[in-house]
């Protein structure tokens, strides 16, 4: 399965906790761009696409919600709640986000700048490219 789980250096103090992540250090990629989920809808649906060449790092620093995952042939459900513990998903991946809790938010380091042509947004052509590759 194209992902791994990475953990979020974290600094711990009795006030609270600090957690950080350096480009190209924390890192396998350098991000060139940060977005962000937050105000989810109750029984919000996201993602439902994969990419064919940007490295991702998901993180859910407050809340929860499901990332389900499917590489062409297996799929597996993750639930992300912990702020130290981020998701790189590795392309191709495709990916659903669901069971969002209200307080849910998920931030997103991205390898590049935004690029539709990056995106394959049908899962039958996800499974056709995975097939091709
Ligand atoms: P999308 O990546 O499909 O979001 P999600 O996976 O969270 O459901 O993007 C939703 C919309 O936002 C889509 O019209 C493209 C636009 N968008 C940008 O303009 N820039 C960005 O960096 C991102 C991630 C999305």
């Amino acid at each position: 399965m194209n992902y791994e789980e990475v953990s979020i250096p974290t600094i711990c103090h009795e006030s609270g906790m600090l957690s950080v992540i350096e480009s190209g250090i924390d890192l396998p990629f350098e991000f060139r761009r940060v977005y962000f989920l937050h105000s989810l809808a109750e029984g919000a649906i996201r993602g439902g696409h994969a990419h064919r060449a940007l490295h991702q790092l998901l993180f859910v620093p407050s809340g929860s919600l499901d990332l389900s995952l499917n590489d062409g042939n297996t799929s597996i459900t993750l639930t992300m709640k912990d702020p130290t513990k981020g998701i790189w998903l590795k392309p191709p991946i495709w990916r659903d986000i669901d069971k969002c809790s209200k307080d849910a938010t998920l931030i997103v380091l991205a390898s590049d700048h935004y690029d539709e042509s990056d995106y394959i947004r049908n899962f039958d052509d996800f499974k056709q490219y995975c097939e091709s590759k």
